[in-house]
């Protein structure tokens, strides 16, 4: 392959392109991440519905203050074990057994904990293992597309599988297997508050995932970033819940939503079995794993924190959630579809007028001060044209009323430009 080396001068003598490696060719950016420079350029106040981060308000960086002195020693300024700080892993797996997140099967069993740099790292991790160049990987659609851009990092060929609000089509995989001649080696799926579409796989879905994974030996990659934030309806048992001790389970978790995104830490729930190969994958990347942030979180863990934390997440979250689709509904009306999510973070909102394009409305939506994240984001195919994200958790109730008017209007200057310029 060949990718332009950056431009010479006319004068200068022309240099042979640089030799890339194939899968550069299939390194694609992230538009969600981006958006955080984008919007930073901007000197108007923009609500911000677009990225999935936790208002400033929801983080606990008080309690972060308050531990600093006793958790910063010279010893969590060194090196540390690549596969997590033991009190972090100890920590960890006490609040997910006391808080049942995990089966029974697994208590105890700190081997299959492994510690990440955030969730992304732990995504990494899943495809750099099980994608060889080639392979078939199934993808929701819409879906999280850092994910389904990391395993084409691996030179995956992906293969999408359409959500509705009982999450992945589950009944689709056959045919799609048999269109593509082949088995995937991984389905990457977010089961839970899905991102972006915020629905959730019903029970008889994973049973029929879990089904389907078994026969053709496929690896589950299940990114479980949002489950435990849940504020109305009731639980459904993750996957790796209903299938303990499966080595085709590949739990990927982080602090990121439920703590603070800027911590960057996250773990892998997996076989023990895959322990070894995933500390060699990451002692190729970052290896020794960032300490003071793992000292920080252990301590507030250990201190009894999360429980108040995450209730007060849940009924904050719902609160946002129901300012939203009543907002939506009362300045929308039946203009627009909206999924309505029982937890995490996401609102997804699909014109019915196919003809608004939301990539085009965006520049819009900027002037009058509001972002979201435009649908073709979420897919790789770029569907989605009329659809967009929005994000409940980043704003207050007001500020979520503010945005929602701003977007209004820009829906209504976009959609008279428009008819403005055929007239
Ligand atoms: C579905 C999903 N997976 C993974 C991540 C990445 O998590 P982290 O920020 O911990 O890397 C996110 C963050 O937005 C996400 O929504």
């Amino acid at each position: 392959m060949s990718i332009a080396s950056p431009s010479a001068s006319s004068s200068a003598p022309s240099r042979p392109p640089l030799p890339f490696a194939s899968r550069a060719e299939h390194l694609v950016g992230s538009v969600i991440d981006s958006s955080v420079a984008m919007l930073a350029a901007y000197d108007h106040d923009i609500v911000k519905f677009g990225m999935g981060a936790p208002a400033p308000d929801m983080l606990p960086a008080e309690d972060f203050a308050r531990l600093a002195n006793s958790v910063f020693t010279p010893e969590s300024f060194t090196y540390g074990e690549t596969q997590g700080e033991p009190v972090l892993i100890d920590a960890l797996l006490n609040y997910l057994q006391e808080t049942g997140q995990i089966p029974a099967e697994h208590f105890g069993n700190r081997d299959r904990l492994v510690i990440t740099t955030g969730g992304m790292q732990g995504i990494d991790l899943g495809f750099k293992l099980f994608v060889s160049p080639g392979d078939l990987v199934l993808c929701e659609a819409p879906t999280y597309t850092n994910g389904s851009a990391t395993a084409l990092s691996y030179e995956a060929e992906i293969a999408e599988v359409p959500v509705d609000d009982e999450g992945m089509q589950v009944d689709a995989l056959e045919d799609i297997v048999a269109r593509a001649g082949r088995a995937p080696s991984v389905i990457y799926t977010v089961p839970t508050f899905q991102n972006p579409a915020g629905v959730t796989m019903s029970l008889a879905r994973r049973q029929k995932l879990l089904d389907f994974a078994h026969r053709h030996n496929s690896v589950i990659l299940e990114d479980n970033p949002y489950g435990t934030l849940r504020f109305s309806g009731e639980d459904i048992p993750s996957l790796s819940q209903l299938s303990p001790n499966d080595p085709l389970i590949f739990g990927v978790r982080t602090f990121s939503k439920f703590v603070a995104p800027g911590l960057r830490i996250g773990w892998l729930d997996i076989d023990p079995q895959l322990r070894g190969l995933v500390i060699n994958a990451k002692q190729t990347m970052d290896s020794c794993t960032s300490l003071p942030t793992q000292h920080m979180v252990a301590k507030w863990l250990n201190d009894g924190n999360a429980e108040t934390h995450v209730a007060h997440l849940r009924s904050s979250y719902g609160e946002r959630k129901a300012t939203m689709t009543a907002g939506l509904e009362r300045l929308f009306g039946d203009e627009i579809r909206s999924t309505d999510p029982d937890g995490g973070f996401f609102l997804w909102v699909t014109f019915n007028d196919e003809t608004i394009n939301t990539e085009d409305l965006m520049p819009v939506a900027l002037e009058e001060g509001v972002a979201y994240i435009p649908g073709p984001a979420f897919s790789q195919t770029g569907d989605f044209t009329n659809a967009l994200r929005l994000c409940f958790a980043s704003a207050a109730p007001d500020r979520i009323e503010d945005g929602l008017q701003r977007l209004r209007r820009a829906v209504d200057k976009y959609t008279s430009t428009r008819s403005d310029a055929r007239h």
